[in-house]
C-alpha cells in the first residue's frame, strides 16, 4: 500500500482522531454481530499503547440527516469497552464546545466515542465547516472505516484537508493489501466466485474480474439471468429482464471464463421450508424457483477450485438464510476452507455472514469488512477514504 500508517507517525501524546465503521447490526439496543468493532481493536490498542488519546467517530444506519435514537452509538461504545478492557466514554454530539471540552481534558490512555457523523447532514455533504469542526478535535488523523472508504464525506475524506497527518490504520491497510494483492499480483489459477440476487449490482466487478481471473463461477439469483440469456427456462425464479443483453454480451466474449451451475435446488414458493428438488438447469418446471445451486455444481465448482492460488468470493450461492437453500453457499465455503495454499478472500455483507455462519471464518485468508466499498474496490476505482491519505 503506498499510503502512510499509524506506524509512520509518531502518536504519543498526541490525541488521534479515529474514524472507524462502527456500522454495525442492532437489535432492541444491542450489538448483533460485533466484528467491525473487534475488526478495529489492533489500531485503537497500538495507538492506546504508544501514548495516545482515541477519538472515535463513526456513522451507524442512515438517519435522516438528525439525531435519532435509533442510530446512537452507545450500544457500541458499549461493546467497544467490554472488548477492550477499558471504559470508553461516548459522548452525546459529535461536535460542538462541550465535545471540544471533553476533547481537550482527555489524556493519553483516554478513549472518546462521538455520537453518529450522520446525525449532522454536513457529514454526507463533505461540509467543509464540519470537516474543520472534526479536524480541531485531533492532531492525527487515521482512517480505519474500509466499510466506509468508498465515501466522500466529512470523516472520511473532508477532514484531511486540515488535518495532517492523515493516515490508515492496521485493517484499511489489510483490506488494501488482500484485495489490491488480488487484483494486481494475484497467484495463478486465480478463481473468482460472484454470487447474490442481482447482476446490475455487480456488473462492473465481474467485467473488471473478467479481465483478471482464470475463471470466474456464477451462482446466486444472478445465474438465473444468465440462463435466461442461454435460452432456458426458469419458471418464476428472479430474473433482471434488463440484465439479459449483458449476460448475452458477456457469455459471448468470455464464455471460457464464465462458469455456470449445472443444476439446481428448486421451490414452489420462496419460503424456508418449501418443498425442495433438484433438476438440471435446463428442466426447471413453470411455477418453480431456483433457490439454490445444486449438487452436481458444487462438485463442479470445486473441481474448478481446486488447485487453485486466489479466491475471491462475493455473494452467496442461494438463499442461505433458509437452511434448506444453504447447502450451496456452506459447501462452497467448505471447499475454500479446504484449499491448500490458497489465498481466499472473502467480500463484505452476505458473504461474509455466510461464512462466520459455516464455522468456517478462521479457514480463510481474509474477510473484508467492507460491503459497497469491497465492491468498488474490485471493480478498480479509487476509494476516497483512501485517496485523501498521506502518501508513503
Ligand atoms: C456499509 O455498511 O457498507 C458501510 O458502513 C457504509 O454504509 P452506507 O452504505 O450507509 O454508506
Amino acid at each position: 500500500m503506498n499510503k502512510k500508517t499509524i506506524k509512520d507517525v509518531d502518536v504519543n501524546g498526541k490525541r488521534a482522531l479515529v474514524r472507524v465503521d462502527f456500522n454495525v447490526p442492532m437489535e432492541n439496543g444491542e450489538v448483533t454481530d460485533d466484528r467491525r468493532i473487534r475488526a478495529a481493536l489492533p489500531t485503537i490498542q497500538y495507538l492506546l499503547d504508544h501514548g495516545a488519546a482515541v477519538i472515535l467517530m463513526s456513522h451507524l444506519g442512515r438517519p435522516k440527516d438528525a439525531p435519532d435514537p435509533k442510530y446512537q452509538l452507545d450500544a457500541a461504545g458499549v461493546r467497544l469497552s467490554e472488548l477492550l478492557g477499558r471504559p470508553v466514554t461516548k459522548l452525546n454530539d459529535t461536535i460542538g464546545p462541550e465535545v471540544k471540552s471533553a476533547v481537550m481534558a482527555m489524556k493519553p490512555g483516554d478513549v472518546i466515542l462521538l455520537e453518529n457523523t450522520r446525525f449532522y447532514k454536513q457529514e454526507k455533504k463533505n461540509d467543509p465547516g464540519f470537516s474543520e469542526q472534526l479536524a480541531e478535535l485531533g492532531e492525527v488523523y487515521v482512517n480505519d472505516a474500509f466499510g466506509s472508504a468508498h465515501r466522500a464525506h466529512a470523516s472520511t475524506a473532508g477532514v484531511t484537508d486540515t488535518l495532517r497527518p492523515a493516515v490508515a490504520g492496521f485493517l484499511l491497510e489489510k483490506e488494501i493489501e488482500y484485495l489490491g494483492g488480488a487484483l494486481s499480483n494475484p497467484g495463478h489459477p486465480f478463481i473468482a466466485i460472484m454470487g447474490g440476487a442481482k447482476i446490475s449490482d455487480k456488473i462492473s466487478v465481474i467485467e473488471n474480474l473478467l479481465s483478471k481471473v482464470d475463471g470466474l463461477l456464477i451462482g446466486g439469483g444472478m445465474a438465473n439471468t444468465f440462463f435466461v440469456a442461454q435460452g432456458h427456462s426458469v419458471g418464476k425464479s428472479l430474473v433482471e429482464e434488463e440484465a439479459i443483453d449483458t449476460a448475452k454480451k458477456l457469455l459471448a466474449e468470455y464464455g471460457d471464463k464464465l462458469i455456470l451451475p449445472v443444476d439446481c435446488t428448486i421451490a414452489p414458493e420462496f419460503k424456508a421450508d418449501a418443498e425442495a428438488k433438484v433438476v438440471p438447469v435446463d428442466e426447471v418446471p413453470d411455477g418453480w424457483m431456483i433457490l439454490d445451486i445444486g449438487p452436481a455444481s458444487i462438485a463442479h465448482f470445486a473441481n474448478r477450485l481446486n488447485g487453485a492460488k486466489t479466491v475471491v468470493w462475493n455473494g452467496p450461492m442461494g438463499v442461505f438464510e433458509f437452511p434448506r437453500f444453504a447447502e450451496g453457499t456452506f459447501a462452497i465455503a467448505k471447499v475454500l476452507a479446504e484449499l491448500d495454499g490458497a489465498t481466499t478472500i472473502i467480500g463484505g455483507g452476505d458473504s461474509a455472514a455466510a461464512v462466520e455462519q459455516s464455522g468456517l471464518a478462521e479457514k480463510m485468508s481474509h474477510i473484508s469488512t467492507g460491503g459497497g466499498a469491497s465492491l468498488e474496490f474490485l471493480e478498480g476505482k479509487v476509494l476516497p477514504g483512501v485517496a485523501a491519505l498521506d502518501d508513503k
